[in-house]
């Protein structure tokens, strides 16, 4: 576990307090310049904070300590790529872990297809899509086996399929190999999988708890410059106007169910009422 305990960093930073659970899985958003890379920065140990403690299992990190165990991702793959060649990227980082060759080898090889892309391993770098890039960037990391990984707007220069590519991976990453995500982003949609939330405004936390909460709060986003996802504002448009939805439906299909229920509902309600009617009437 890492958790950070009342940190602050010049004026950019203040009494933030997060705790990254082993297996777990953080969001964190805000509007630009509210200190969100800072943070992924501390947290990875390339920055380190003007006061407050960062624990790792229990135990104070020495200032001046990068975190081995702790992937970053970054938006642009282009800067993250450091080899021309695909395999060659992936073994950069194990060679730098002075593994032996076999290990470096089969590591490689099980990454470049855990990232789809073992049949393009001996083209160059550049001929991938943007996504791929990004698959590549995280086949990388998932090599060296780490235990956190920050993802900082890691998918939002993406089109589409690429954001859909590299969402899933980090998805995969948490659930099938237990690693624990910090995802980054401005746009709350992304965040959906997140256990909790974290807001920050100018440097503080503002807002912590379940995404399928954030409805309720839809007036502290407008203040501080951020828009509820579509769904959640269609959530809370019905749940003001007296329709009852239930409080943990967030995806579309758990909205749809919603909807679904809500049809059912008055539509008895109207079969009830012509009923009386019939009734009247004989
Ligand atoms: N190395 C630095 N030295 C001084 N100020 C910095 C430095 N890096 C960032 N800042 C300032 O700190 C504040 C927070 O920046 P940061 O990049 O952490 O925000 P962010 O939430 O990641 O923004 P964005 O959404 O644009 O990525 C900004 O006011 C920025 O100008
Ligand atoms: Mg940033």
């Amino acid at each position: 576990m890492i958790s950070l305990q009342n940190i602050f960093l010049k004026d950019i930073l203040a009494e933030i307090n997060i705790s990254i659970r082993d297996g777990d899985y953080i969001g964190i958003a805000g509007p630009n310049g509210s200190g969100k890379s800072s943070l992924a920065r501390i947290i990875k140990g390339i920055q380190d904070p003007t006061a407050g403690t960062v624990c790792v299992d229990g135990i104070t990190r020495p200032y001046g300590r990068v975190s081995a165990d702790t992937g970053l991702v970054l938006a642009n793959p282009e800067n993250q790529l450091v080899s021309s060649s695909i395999e060659e990227d992936v073994a950069f980082g194990l060679e730098n872990m002075n593994l032996p060759s076999d290990e470096i080898a089969k590591r490689t090889e099980d990454a470049l297809k855990w990232g789809g892309l073992g049949d393009l391993k001996d083209l160059p770098a550049h001929h991938l899509s943007a996504g791929q890039q990004q698959m590549l960037v995280l086949a990388g990391i998932m090599a060296m086996q780490p235990k956190y990984l920050i993802i900082d707007e890691a998918a939002s220069m993406l089109d589409p399929d690429g954001k859909a590519l590299v969402l899933e991976a980090v998805r995969r990453m948490n659930e099938e190999a237990g690693v624990a995500i910090v995802h980054i982003s401005h746009d709350l949609d992304e965040l959906m999988r997140a256990r909790t939330i974290y807001i920050m405004d100018r440097g503080r936390i503002v807002w912590e708890g379940a995404y399928s909460k954030l409805h309720h709060h839809e007036s502290l986003f407008s203040d501080i410059g951020m828009e509820l996802p579509s769904l959640l504002k269609l959530k809370s448009l019905m749940v003001n106007g007296g329709y009852h939805i239930d409080d943990n439906a967030v995806t579309e299909e758990e909205m749809a169910e919603e909807i679904v229920k809500l049809v059912n509902i008055l539509e008895e309600s109207k079969n009830a009422s012509l009923k009386t009617l019939g009734a009247v009437k004989e």
